[in-house]
């Protein structure tokens, strides 16, 4: 019998309509686009203003995006993943808000908090269930609402993030295509560098809490910077040797999309060269889990059937990994 592979089949993604360019934030903080754009490579974020809305809207509008272009019946999707570290709330899980709002009523929903490395741990998982003969249909959904979680008047964190989701439904397949290898790795002592100080059951919201502002994202840009440098160059490299592919044999590599110059060290490293590398931060800024599947969305028209594609990303946790996958259409 030949093996049972996972392969995405469709991709679907959404961002905000609204823009906040560097030159917007400097108006709102003592930064400048000159900073931004050197120091990291972004030049405008999409915000989702509408406050009434949580990432449940963002994911529901790219699955939207996905079903109208693909011929999919909600009904036979088995599983819902989404991985995000803005949930509507801290429960139910935001999946099984999105599966009710898109028709999806035959599948179990459950979220995964793997920060930014979200889209490379639900694809791992969705490649288990899959490759068991067990599931068949596993629609990922990374979504992520980062300007609620952002602090606008600090200058270090908030020029960083922005929001969006994308989606990829995973099928069974006996062909050679799909996911082939991951490597995930987990440091928590990185906790100390990037959290969100309150707002959980270790301290919960309060007026102190409010005040105080602990509930934004706290980093330490240079530790974790350091970190993501060294992390995510080094997995890439390490699942291209496990896999024997030099990097003439990748078509594509697609880091997580954090910081310009992240990714230079990633693409020096492996020594795939630039045309190979997809990168749109300066259009999105750091989507969190959602950057990668966001890659996909845009350049699927790009992709051919069995491309060799790398995927790495890196984040709070810590939390890193590389993923190797052939493209199936
Ligand atoms: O996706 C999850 C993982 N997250 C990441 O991968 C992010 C990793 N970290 C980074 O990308 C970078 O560390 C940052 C972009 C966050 C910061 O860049 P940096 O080169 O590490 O800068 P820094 O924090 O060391 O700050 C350098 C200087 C400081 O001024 P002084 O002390 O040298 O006078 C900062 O106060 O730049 C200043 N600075 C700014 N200046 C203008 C910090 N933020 C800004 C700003 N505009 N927005």
């Amino acid at each position: 019998m030949s093996k049972i592979n996972a392969v995405i089949t469709g991709i679907g993604g959404y961002v905000p309509e609204d823009k906040l360019t560097n030159d917007e934030l400097s108006q709102m903080m003592d930064t400048s686009d000159e900073w931004i754009t050197t120091r990291v490579g972004i030049k405008e974020r999409r915000i989702l203003k509408d406050h009434s809305k949580g990432a449940s809207f963002l994911g529901i509008m790219a699955v939207k995006d996905l079903f109208s272009k693909k011929n999919v019946n909600p009904e036979e999707i088995e599983m819902v993943i989404c991985t995000t570290s803005t949930p509507d709330r801290i429960f139910p899980s935001t999946a099984s808000i999105i599966a009710e709002e898109t028709g999806i009523k035959n599948a179990y929903a459950y979220d995964i908090q793997a920060a930014c490395t979200g889209f490379i741990v639900a694809y791992t998982s969705a490649a288990n269930y899959i490759e068991t003969g067990r599931y068949k249909k596993i629609l990922i959904v990374s979504t992520e609402k980062m300007s609620a979680s952002v602090d606008y008047t600090d200058r270090g964190t908030a020029p960083l993030f922005g929001d969006g989701a994308g989606c990829a439904l995973v099928e069974a397949t006996n062909e050679e295509v799909g996911f082939v290898d991951s490597i995930i790795r987990n440091d928590g002592s990185g906790f100390k560098h990037l959290h969100m100080k309150a707002g959980g059951s270790a301290r919960p919201a309060s007026h102190e809490t409010v005040e105080n502002r602990e509930h934004f994202v706290y980093q330490e840009g240079t530790h974790v910077y350091k970190n993501a440098v060294w992390d995510m160059s080094e997995v890439s490299a390490e699942i291209m040797k496990k896999n024997n592919l030099s990097a003439d044999d990748v078509t594509w590599l697609i880091p997580h999309q954090a910081n310009l110059r992240i990714i230079d060290a990633v693409v020096k490293r492996t020594d795939i060269p630039y045309e190979k590398v997809i990168i749109n931060i300066q259009k999105y800024g750091n989507t969190s889990s959602a950057s990668i599947p966001i890659c996909l969305w845009e350049w699927e028209k790009q992709f051919k059937k069995g491309d060799t594609i790398i995927l790495t990303a890196f984040g709070a946790g810590f939390i890193w990994g590389a993923l190797y996958m052939k493209w199936g259409y």
